[in-house]
């Protein structure tokens, strides 16, 4: 992030930050969300992410005028501030739209749900760092990769991803794959490159272009990693893991 915004100093372009996986991340030291370098931080309150809203999100800024125009943005584009119209107000019930904008507010029921989960942010992730130190030890013999952490990062361990070292294993990473699945351990695969999505491939991308990512798609497994897992459904994940790579 700050190699980025010393391009962006240099360069003149905007920064948004989308720190959807995240919340309750730390970046030197500091809360991810802090837009120390950035312009916006998103997140996500989808039900998957680290803490839910149900569905909806939130966009950070420390810049005023920004902060102005996203709230007009999520209301239609209405203001009832004085400051922010064209003229005096004809009265008390007054507003005026200034600008076009969309539905975009969430519900009281949404951020009722929200603040409760706030609370619980820092237990959350602790957790998953419990949860992620056991699987580093655990699994650190197997033919995988085990994510790594940059020494800036605190991460928000949303995922915990394996990389399987095909050449190591007979198995495929479908096999891998659909074994866990077979035997009710639900990994996922996160994420299939855009790039080779058909929205991209109409705007001319292409297989190949992005050999790394797809290098990485093509051994990349999402384990179960979530704060109400157990040691002992972790172990049974990882007992699970080894039948499935055939070690
Ligand atoms: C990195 C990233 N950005 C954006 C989104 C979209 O979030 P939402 O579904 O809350 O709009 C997601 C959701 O999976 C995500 O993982």
């Amino acid at each position: 992030m700050q190699a980025i915004h010393a391009l962006a100093q240099r360069y003149g372009f905007k920064i948004i930050e989308d720190a959807s996986h995240a919340i309750g991340g730390k970046y030197q030291g500091e809360p991810i969300g802090n837009c120390h370098y950035s312009d916006i931080t998103v997140f996500s309150f989808h039900p998957v992410k680290i803490i839910t809203t149900a569905e909806g999100g939130m966009a950070l800024t420390n810049n005023r005028e920004l902060a102005t125009r996203l709230g007009l943005l999520r209301s239609h584009g209405i203001t009832r501030d004085p400051e922010l119209m064209t003229k005096d107000m004809d009265g008390p019930w007054y507003y005026q739209q200034v600008a076009l904008g969309y539905n975009y507010r969430m519900t009281d029921i949404q951020a009722a749900l929200g603040a409760s989960q706030m609370t619980r942010l820092e237990q959350y992730v602790a957790r998953r760092h419990e949860l992620a130190r056991r699987y580093d030890e655990l699994l650190k013999s197997l033919p995988i990769t085990t994510p790594w952490q940059h020494p800036d990062g605190y991460s928000g361990l949303h995922l915990y991803v394996i990389r399987l070292q095909l050449d190591k294993i007979s198995r495929t990473h479908r096999e891998v794959f659909e074994y866990m699945r077979a035997q009710n351990i639900i990994v996922n695969l996160h994420y299939i490159p855009v790039h080779t999505q058909p929205y991209y491939q109409a705007m001319g991308f292409k297989e190949g272009d992005f050999p790394e990512a797809e290098r990485y798609y093509a051994e990349a497994i999402s384990i179960p990693m979530y704060p109400t897992l157990s040691e002992a459904q972790q172990d049974e994940v990882i007992a699970t893991l080894k039948e499935a790579l055939g070690v």
